[in-house]
């Protein structure tokens, strides 16, 4: 919300911020020779050299008029660094509220997509039902002469508070069905056409581990399928696969209280598919992509599907059931076997909010990746370097293909503690048909924060959003 870039300042502010490079102290030209001498004056009496982390605020009278400015230290200019540079920024700006007029000499672009994104993410609050809805946000307005294109990062920052907003609601609300009408309303909205499948047609497709997962709950589970073809010529398709469980409850295996607690959130991968898709569209990338998430309900009833089950596949094989509450991998499964024979893509990235094991590898601050192909974790990485988002590659040893081997069927569901988040990845690979290029991202501990983190409040992050429309745009 309410960021914008201006290069002539028609109004007072009464709020200023301005970033400076250390040791490289000067200032817009807007500013009047008196404020100019005041401010330096300040700076030099406070010491404030421009480091990185530093900040400073101050306070003088302009024309009778209290004006608050706070200097920005962006450390040295030879090394400046996007990731270091957004973290500083957010920190400066996060408890300020209020008109806000920034500037900075150099105005790089680099400055105005942080500054819309950061002043996005300041502004976001999931308050739908708190007493107190947040009232005080901030609107940054930059100073510029030359004025950038701010347009790509603005529909990126929204597509990101639609996947957040997506994670946040309660599952009660956020059912297969409600996921399944907001994909189709953004469809609309942004240019890409989506098809839902409900449970009859997902059964004729054979389906059956995805509803076997699903079959306990009142919530029906649906298949959303989303294809944007912004490059008709090329032939090439991006597939993108998002984990959508609307609610875990661990099934008949369930899960204790506490860790059943945040388990609306164990749709991100979907809230991330749908996002990437939505920025895709609406900025029109010329590229094709198709995405799928099998969204449903792992709850349970006297349907439930059961430890010692064996389930059928789309692809033919046989899973022997250990473990009810290793079901993000069923309906992957089946979702990569579609996508793969009905969609026909050129290559597979799959989300998930997939196992306990990522979030103690790898906490919060880290998406484990997981793939038969080291160009697309090369591309990944490089795509991911000007976001605040990190990904952490792992092996998927033969060992972990070992461990999800059944005795009774093709494969097993669960291996146990041990290794849970490659054994997962090594699940999934069984389900990759003809080598095709196939990327994992188990986004358990980096979908949703239990607590306040360094660059995003507690609740859904919108993780891997900016990294994958990266990606496929390039
Ligand atoms: N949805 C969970 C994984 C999860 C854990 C997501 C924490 C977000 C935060 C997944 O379905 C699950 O229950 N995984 C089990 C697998 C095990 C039974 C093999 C796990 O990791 O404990
Ligand atoms: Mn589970
Ligand atoms: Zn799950």
């Amino acid at each position: 919300m309410s960021f914008e870039v201006i290069n002539k300042i028609s109004k007072n502010y009464s709020k200023y911020a301005t970033i400076f490079f250390e040791n490289e102290i000067e200032f817009c030209d807007y500013m009047s020779s008196e404020t100019r001498e005041l401010i330096t004056a300040i700076i030099k009496k406070q010491e404030f050299t421009g480091k990185i982390g530093e900040s400073l605020s101050a306070s003088y009278l302009d024309n009778g008029i209290l004006v608050d400015i706070i200097f920005i230290g962006a450390g040295k200019k030879e090394k400046f660094n996007k990731k270091e540079y957004r973290i500083n920024i957010f920190n400066s700006l996060k408890n300020l509220n209020g008109e806000i007029l920034i500037s900075s000499k150099e105005i790089l672009l680099a400055d105005a997509n942080i500054l819309s994104e950061v002043t996005s993410h300041i502004n976001y609050d999931f308050d739908k039902y708190k007493d107190k809805k947040k009232n005080k946000f901030l609107n940054l307005t930059l100073f510029s002469e030359d004025l950038s294109d701010i347009s790509e990062i603005k529909i990126l920052n929204e597509s990101i508070i639609l996947a957040k907003n997506l994670v946040n609601e309660q599952a009660e609300l956020m059912t297969p069905k409600k996921l399944s009408e907001i994909a189709l309303e953004y469809g609309e909205k942004s240019g890409f056409q989506v098809e839902i499948l409900d449970e009859a047609q997902a059964l004729k497709l054979g389906m059956h581990a995805f509803l076997a997962v699903g079959r306990a709950s009142i919530n029906k589970p649906f298949v959303i399928i989303m294809r944007y073809f912004g490059d008709k010529e090329n032939k090439y398709v991006h597939g993108l696969v998002g984990k959508g469980l609307t609610y875990d409850t661990g099934g008949l295996s369930l899960k204790p209280s506490d860790s059943m607690l945040d388990m609306k959130d164990d749709m991100g991968g979907s809230a991330t598919v749908i996002g990437t898709m939505v920025a895709l569209a609406q900025n029109k990338i010329k590229k094709n992509v198709v995405a799928v998430v099998a969204a449903c309900e792992n709850s349970i009833s006297s349907k439930s599907y059961r430890p010692g089950d064996i389930v059928s596949s789309m692809n033919g094989k046989y899973i022997e059931i250990i473990n009810t509450d290793a079901e993000g991998r069923l309906t992957l499964a089946d979702a990569i076997t579609y996508i793969t024979r009905i969609e026909k893509v050129s290559e597979i990235i799959d989300t998930a909010t997939l196992t306990g094991g990522i979030v103690v590898a790898l906490g919060h601050t880290a998406t484990g990746v997981f793939s038969n192909n080291k160009e697309m974790v090369k591309k990944l990485e490089t795509s991911s370097e000007n976001w605040e988002e990190n990904f952490w590659h792992l092996p998927i040893y033969d060992d972990y293909r070992k461990m999800i081997k059944s005795e009774i069927a093709s494969v097993k569901n669960s291996a146990g503690r041990w290794a849970s988040a490659p054994s997962a990845a090594a699940f999934l690979e069984s389900f990759i048909e003809n080598d095709i290029p196939w990327m994992h991202l188990d986004i358990a501990g980096t979908a949703f924060l239990s607590e306040d983190g360094t660059y995003h409040k507690k609740g859904a992050t919108g993780v891997a959003i900016q990294t994958l429309y990266t990606y496929i745009k390039n």
